[in-house]
């Protein structure tokens, strides 16, 4: 399968689109949050990624400025950050200011988690989940907003999942991303004032190296297809696509909002739960009518 981060740049946006504008992008080194860099840079924009490794971010940052510092104006600037911690996430925020001069844009993109289902999750591992997910967004909103957006404004698009029909398998990170959601609508609400919209965006099954690489094998992606209206996996640059427009003027009417990016799938069906057959619910009688169960449907199904 091929890789959907190319080299060459598409953007549907217009050139220079994002010029003089500064954005940070959490996660920017790898997957959604780099083609979202590469996206942003070629737009116009200065951006500084951040995540915890700082070789993969050096290394992304000289790819994207070898690619598109065709006229010497790719501004791109790397630091490390774990969102986890609120000083690296302060410093984050003080040391791009110093850098940059502003900060129009941030984009939480760096989280994560691992598959697991609730009864066997440790409570180091639910921690670790909603520390990143939840607690590391919260932090980076609530720095950029007092040291910076509270009296400049900006835009700040959140990367989630789709939580609507829970997250089995991933329950820790279904519960912290329902919280952004959460978090979204309030802030949304609480910062109108100071002239910063937040929306989200949440993705469903997207191809990357690194997200074919994290589930250590790609059938636990492309098993989703067929319950994909769309029948195919959607690629970072769909994703980014939609970040860069609510970032946009074209999205100044937009705020506390969640955007799906998923091919139809969340209307579809679940993606990789499956409820098994059992006969261990309680039994409803009232009167003499007693509600059908599993085995009345089999016997409808196969009379004999
Ligand atoms: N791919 C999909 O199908 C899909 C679908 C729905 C949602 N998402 C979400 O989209 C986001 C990007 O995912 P991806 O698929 O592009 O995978 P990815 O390449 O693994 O991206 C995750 C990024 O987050 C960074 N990160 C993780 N923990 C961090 C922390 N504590 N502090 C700072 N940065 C941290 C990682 O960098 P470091 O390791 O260097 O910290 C990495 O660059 C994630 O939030 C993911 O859950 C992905």
């Amino acid at each position: 399968m091929a890789a959907s981060s190319s080299a060459k740049v598409l953007s549907t946006f217009k050139p220079g689109l994002f010029n003089s504008k500064v954005a940070i992008v959490t996660g920017g080194g790898t997957g959604i949050g780099k083609t979202i860099t590469r996206e942003l840079l070629n737009l116009g924009c200065k951006v500084m990624i951040a995540s915890r490794n700082v070789e993969r971010l050096q290394k992304a940052a000289k790819q994207m400025k070898e690619e598109l510092d065709k006229d010497g104006t790719a501004d791109i600037s790397y630091q490390r950050c774990n969102i986890k911690e609120e000083d690296q996430v302060q410093s984050l925020i003080s040391n791009t200011l110093k850098e940059f001069g502003k900060i129009d844009y941030l984009v939480n993109n760096g989280g994560g988690q691992f598959l697991s289902s609730i009864g066997d999750l440790s409570t180091k591992g639910w921690n670790a989940v909603i520390q990143t997910n939840l607690t590391g967004t919260f932090q980076m909103c609530r720095e950029v907003y007092n040291q910076w957006m509270k009296d400049n404004g900006g835009s700040i698009v959140n990367i989630t999942i789709n939580t609507i029909s829970g997250a089995p398998g991933g329950g820790h990170s279904g519960a912290a991303r329902a919280g952004v959601d959460n978090l979204c609508k309030t802030l949304a609400l609480e910062w109108a004032r100071n002239g910063v919209r937040i929306n989200n965006v949440a993705p469903g099954p997207i191809y990357s190296e690194t997200a074919a690489a994290n589930y250590k094998d790609l059938p636990f992606l492309t098993n989703t297809i067929p319950i994909i209206p769309c029948k195919r996996l959607g690629t970072t640059e769909e994703v980014s696509a939609t970040v860069c427009f609510l970032l946009s003027r074209a999205a100044s009417f937009m705020t506390g909002q969640t955007v799906t990016v998923d091919g139809g799938a969340s209307l579809y069906g679940h993606l990789i739960f499956k409820a098994a057959d059992h006969e261990n619910s309680e039994p409803y009688t009232w009167g003499e009518y007693t509600a059908p169960t599993l085995a009345d449907y089999y016997k409808n199904k196969n009379p004999k």
